[in-house]
């Protein structure tokens, strides 16, 4: 069926033809959804057409409405009020697409054509020397949820992750290991290998500054400690060893590495993300030196005197970049020139987005810059998709270490938190043990993630875990807790035949219909805005209306045997839709809660 707000584009232009002789250009027909305090479905904006029909915005409505209604036979009424013709559509239609469209699975979904955009989308991106922590829980969410997005609306997508893998920081939590570590591994130690490693890292840092106060303590300057301190220089030597492919060091890299993947892998599937590949620093700073310098020899970068490569951003108004240390050693920004080139070569894309903080705007900036002025055309096809910091409201979580919020942590709070709320509701007493883990757990991460999700990825945000599992807010838990109402309803009607009737809709079920049937549009906006908290603001205004509908009719003891068969078809279709615009989110939804 043709969507009706094209039908009301087209049959506008024949009407204005028809009455007034002129062949419109379409975009001089701006077509709305008609305001809720209005009667109708879609507005037409009068005002444009004024200087063909030379009339008053009034007369000129109306004059279109009639003529509109004599047209089609999708069009019933209408109203004109200051210059804007409301029209209500026909009964007829809005059962169709209950029948018809909103009735297949894909609902709102584009399938994937041949020429179809390629996406690559990078997101997580750790470094090996800590676990994830909140941050990395919004960028994971995000990334997820935008693969998900883009996917619907008919791309291609690639879900990459980076992992920053060598460096000094690395060599610091293997240093401290081998100080302090006695051969402890994560399994002999019982923990995660992630958090293990972490702990290490931390307790280089402990040991720096206990030197640079012994140091300074025996007259040194603290300028120099700071420069001198045995374990910084036992760290720069490991990193040099590293380099040059020290076996001892690149065995031990190699096995606390390994740790920390196991710990990240539990933590993916905890998020419910994953990747189609990732791509390890350590396989890339290589190719990044050799482009970087080719660009040396092609004059594109210089060399200072002593030695080290740059990029002059001058004419972009930027300042220089250093690309290679004056110990040939390369730096963040290397490594990423060699990873954009090997990931093009490997898929060739028509876009890559890059999920990172908002502080590295400047870096990717000038990424961008730098891939151009090597030559690469598909460094324009670069976009960072940059989204704010996320914080805990003061004093409501303590970390492991007291300053950034782990992620595993942070999960395990939310089961508990929603175990609580549940227990204190009590609704859940009667289900078997298993099943209200597995409800706990839903609902505990449908609450986190839904709460980061809703917030447009720019702005900065604080996370309340309480709040975010409020049953009657804008949360996951009230969207679940919409859905499973849902399901409740359809099982107990699960013998009757669902379908539409001759009975004409009321006006809660036709606000309903026209709600989804804006599901489609909600999709494609949200991957041209790269924004998942369009879809979260559809669900939770969808889950609203839904509820209102249900508190004010009855559906399994409606009017008549037709209206229930009618009303069940809806609910069903409403139910979809959630479950549908969930998992573009990656929020699970329980049947029951
Ligand atoms: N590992 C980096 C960090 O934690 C983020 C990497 C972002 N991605 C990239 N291609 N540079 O800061």
């Amino acid at each position: 069926m043709q969507r009706i707000d094209q039908h009301i584009r087209e049959i506008t232009l024949k009407a204005v033809e028809a009455l007034w002789g002129t062949i419109l250009p379409e975009e001089q027909v701006q077509i709305q959804k008609t305001r809720r305090d209005f009667s109708g479905d879609f507005t037409v904006v009068v005002f444009p057409l004024l200087r063909y029909s030379k009339q008053s915005p009034e007369e000129t409505g109306k004059a279109l409405g009639r003529q509109m209604v004599e047209q089609s036979d999708l069009i019933d009424g209408y109203n004109v009020i200051k210059g804007f013709l409301n029209l209500i559509v026909a009964q007829r239609y809005w059962k169709g697409l209950l029948e018809e469209d909103l009735r297949t699975p894909r609902y709102g979904s584009s399938p994937v054509k041949e020429d179809a955009e390629r996406v690559m989308i990078e997101f997580s991106s750790p470094n090996t020397n800590k676990p994830l922590h909140l941050g990395h829980i919004r960028n994971n969410l995000l990334g997820h949820s935008v693969a998900r997005i883009l996917e619907a609306s008919g791309k291609v997508v690639r879900k990459v992750n980076l992992v920053n893998d060598r460096g000094i920081h690395i060599c610091k939590s293997m240093l401290a290991w081998q100080l302090e570590g006695k051969g402890r591994d994560p399994a002999s130690a019982g923990m995660k290998g992630d958090h293990m490693v972490g702990d290490y890292y931390v307790r280089f840092d402990q040991i720096y500054k206990e030197q640079i106060e012994s140091l300074v303590q025996n007259g040194v300057s603290r300028k120099d400690a700071e420069q001198e301190a045995p374990v910084l220089l036992q760290a720069r030597e490991m990193l040099r060893k590293w380099e040059a492919d020290d076996p001892e060091v690149r065995q031990l890299w190699e096995t606390m590495n390994s740790w920390v993947y196991e710990g990240f892998e539990d933590t993916y599937r905890r998020l419910g993300i994953s990747f189609d590949r990732t791509y390890y620093e350590s396989q890339t700073y290589s190719l990044g030196k050799e482009i970087v310098l080719k660009g040396l020899k092609d004059g594109v970068l210089y060399r200072k005197a002593d030695g080290s490569v740059w990029a002059d951003l001058e004419d972009e108004g930027l300042d220089h970049k250093l690309l290679l240390r004056s110990d040939g050693t390369s730096v963040y920004m290397t490594q990423d020139v060699g990873t954009a080139h090997q990931r093009y070569t490997e898929w060739p894309f028509d876009s890559h987005i890059y999920v990172v903080g908002n502080e590295q705007n400047y870096h990717f900036q000038v990424l961008s810059i730098i891939l151009k002025k090597l030559g690469f055309a598909w460094a324009e096809k670069l976009y960072h998709l940059s989204y704010g910091m996320v914080e805990l409201p003061e004093g409501k979580m303590k970390s492991r270490e007291g300053t950034v919020v782990d992620a595993d942590d942070l999960m395990d709070e939310m089961e508990t938190t929603a175990r609580q709320m549940s227990e204190e509701l009590g609704k859940l007493s009667s289900y078997r043990e298993d099943e209200r883990e597995q409800i706990y757990r839903k609902v505990g991460m449908g609450a986190l993630k839904y709460f980061i999700l809703k917030v447009d990825p720019k702005k900065n945000m604080t996370f309340d875990p309480r709040e975010s599992v409020d049953f009657n807010g804008n949360t996951g838990p009230f969207i679940q807790y919409t859905y499973a109402r849902i399901q409740s309803v359809l099982r107990k009607g699960h013998r009757i035949q669902r379908a539409v009737g001759s009975l004409d809709l009321i006006e809660k079920e036709i606000a309903l219909i026209r709600m989804m049937f804006d599901y489609p549009d909600v999709i494609t906006e949200a991957s041209r805005a790269l924004n998942p908290s369009l879809v979260a603001n559809f669900l939770y205004e969808l889950a609203k209306e839904f509820n209102q509908f249900y508190h004010d009719h009855s559906i399994l003891s409606a009017e008549s045997r037709e209206q229930v068969r009618q009303r069940l078809l809806l609910v069903e279709v409403a139910g979809r839709i959630i479950e549908s615009g969930m998992a573009l989110l990656g929020i699970e939804v329980p049947d029951r809660m």
